[in-house]
C-alpha cells in the first residue's frame, strides 16, 4: 500500500470502494464517473468485505474503504495489507477523531483518512491527489528505472558517512523522484531513522532475527515511511544484544528492495565490510567517505584497495568531509590524494551550524543546504547517477553516443514509462 511500491502497479481496476452507509455511497458515486470509473465499483460492506474481496481478487490502484464498522481499525488496516498487493493507494473513512489513529494509519501505508461526515469536496481532493501520485507530473511511480543501489562506507568513525547516506537518499526521492529506500546496516548505533525524526520499528531486527519472513509484504509493512518516495530501515538493537546473524537476512533485504524501489543506499558500517564482504557486490556505486586527518588516510587507502579487489565493478565515489575552511588541516588535500593515489571527488566543508540545524529539524543536510552549500551533494547525486547508468545500460540506449554526467543525469530521468505488469 505503501507509495514507494507504486511501481509495480500495473493493470488492475483503477478503483475500487468498500462503503459502510448509503450516504457515503452516494457521495462516491458522482465522483467515480467524474474520473471516468465505474460507479458499480463502489461495494457495500466496508473493511471486512474489502479484506475478503482482495484476498480472492486484484487489487485496485485506487481503493477508498470505510472504516466506520471497525472496532479495531489500525489491526484491521493491518490485515487489509496483508491481501492488498503493493501499489495501491488506500484512501480510509471513519469516525473515530484522533490524531495518533491518523498517525498510525499513514505510518501503516494509508494515503488519507477522512474524518466522517466529510464533504463532497473533502472526498474529491483526497481522490485527485491519490490520482496525481498515480499519473500527474510527480507520478514518476509508473516510471520504470533501472535499479541503482549505492553503498556509503565511512573511512573512519564519525567521519559523517551516515549523514551522507541520508542526504543522498533523500536526494534520490526527492530530486531524481525515485522511490527509495535507505536500508541502516549501523543495526546497534543506527542514526538513519532518528536523523529524520522517525522511530526506527522492530521491522530490521525482526529480519535479522527471521530472515526467510523477508518478502515484498514484509518490506512494505516493515519500512518507515519519511516522505512520499522514501523509506527507512534501521534500528536500535539493544546493546546487551549481539548481531548474530550469517548475513542472509541483509541479501535477501537487499533482494526485495531491488524489486520494490528504483534506488538502495546502504548505510555500511566499515566492520560490515569484514563480517560480510559480498554486500557491497550488488552495489553500483560505493561511496568512500573520509576526513583531511591521517587515521583516515592510512583507512582510506585500506578500503579502497579492498573495494578493488573484492568488488572490481563497483564504481567508486571519494568524498572528503568536514573539512575546515583553512587552516587547522591535520593532512591537505593534495597529501591526501598522492596517498590514496586518485582524486577526491567531492568536498564538505566543516559546516558544525548547518549540521546542528540538520540534527534540530530532523531534516538530512541535504534538504536544508541551500546556495553554495548545496552544490556538492547536486554533484554527488550526478555522480551517483551516471556511474550507475554507465552500469545500468537502458535498452535501445546507443552505446556510441557522447557521455557527459548531464547527459547521464537526463537520461536517467526522463526514462520511458514502463509498459504495465
Ligand atoms: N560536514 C560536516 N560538518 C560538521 N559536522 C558534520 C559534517 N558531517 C557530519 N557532521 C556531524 O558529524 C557527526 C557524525 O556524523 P555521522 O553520524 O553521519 O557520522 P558516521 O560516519 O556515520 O559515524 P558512525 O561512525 O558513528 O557511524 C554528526 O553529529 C554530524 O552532524
Ligand atoms: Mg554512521
Amino acid at each position: 500500500m505503501n507509495a514507494p511500491f507504486h511501481a509495480r502497479a500495473g493493470l488492475r481496476d483503477p478503483f475500487t470502494a468498500f462503503v459502510c452507509d448509503d450516504a457515503t455511497a452516494d457521495m462516491l458515486r458522482p465522483i467515480a464517473v467524474e474520473h471516468g470509473w465505474s460507479p458499480e465499483k463502489v461495494n457495500k460492506g466496508g473493511l471486512r468485505n474489502a479484506v475478503q474481496s482482495l484476498s480472492v481478487s486484484a487489487s485496485p490502484n485506487i481503493l477508498f474503504v470505510d472504516l466506520s464498522e471497525s472496532a479495531d481499525p489500525l489491526s484491521d488496516i493491518n490485515g487489509l495489507a496483508e491481501v492488498c498487493e503493493p501499489g495501491t493507494i488506500v484512501i480510509a473513512a471513519g469516525q473515530v477523531n484522533d490524531v495518533r489513529l491518523y498517525r498510525d494509519l499513514v505510518a501503516s501505508g494509508i494515503h488519507d483518512y477522512l474524518l466522517k461526515p466529510f464533504t463532497v469536496d473533502q472526498l474529491r481532493d483526497s481522490f485527485a491527489h491519490a490520482q496525481s501520485i498515480l499519473s500527474g507530473p510527480r507520478g514518476d511511480a509508473q516510471v520504470e528505472k533501472p535499479h541503482v543501489m549505492t553503498a556509503v562506507v565511512g573511512v573512519r568513525g564519525g567521519v559523517g558517512a551516515s549523514s551522507i547516506a541520508t542526504s543522498l537518499a533523500w536526494l534520490l526521492g526527492e530530486r531524481a523522484h525515485r522511490s527509495t529506500s535507505l536500508l541502516d546496516l549501523d543495526v546497534h548505533f543506527g542514526t538513519g531513522a532518528l536523523s529524520l525524526d522517525l522511530e526506527p520499528g522492530r521491522g530490521l531486527t525482526d529480519a535479522i532475527e527471521n530472515p526467510s519472513r523477508i518478502d515484498g509484504l514484509f518490506i512494505e509493512r516493515a519500512m518507515v515511511r519519511a516522505n512520499e518516495r522514501l523509506s527507512v530501515l534501521s534500528a536500535e538493537a539493544p546493546i546487551h544484544q549481539p548481531l548474530l546473524t550469517d548475513g542472509s537476512a541483509f541479501y535477501q533485504l537487499q533482494e526485495e528492495m531491488r524489486n520494490a524501489f528504483e534506488s538502495t543506499v546502504l548505510d555500511l558500517p566499515r566492520h560490515m565490510l569484514i563480517a560480510h564482504p559480498h554486500l557491497v557486490h550488488d552495489a553500483h556505486v560505493a561511496i568512500v567517505v573520509a576526513e583531511l586527518t591521517l587515521a583516515a588516510t592510512r583507512d582510506a587507502i585500506r578500503i579502497l584497495a579492498w573495494l578493488k579487489s573484492n568488488a572490481p565493478q563497483t564504481k567508486v565515489i571519494v568524498v572528503a568531509n568536514r573539512v575546515p575552511n583553512g587552516g587547522a588541516l591535520e593532512i591537505t588535500r593534495k597529501d591526501f590524494e598522492q596517498s590514496i593515489e586518485r582524486p577526491v571527488d567531492i568536498v564538505f566543508a566543516a559546516d558544525g551550524k548547518l549540521a546542528a540545524q540538520s540534527a534540530k529539524l530532523g531534516k538530512p543536510v541535504a534538504e536544508i543546504a541551500t546556495g553554495k552549500l548545496a552544490q556538492p551533494f547536486n554533484t554527488l547525486l550526478k555522480m551517483v547517477l551516471s556511474h550507475a547508468s554507465d552500469d545500468v545500460e537502458e535498452p535501445g540506449s546507443d552505446p556510441g553516443a557522447p557521455r557527459s554526467l548531464v547527459n547521464n543525469l537526463k537520461l536517467m530521468l526522463s526514462k520511458p514509462k514502463a509498459k504495465a505488469a
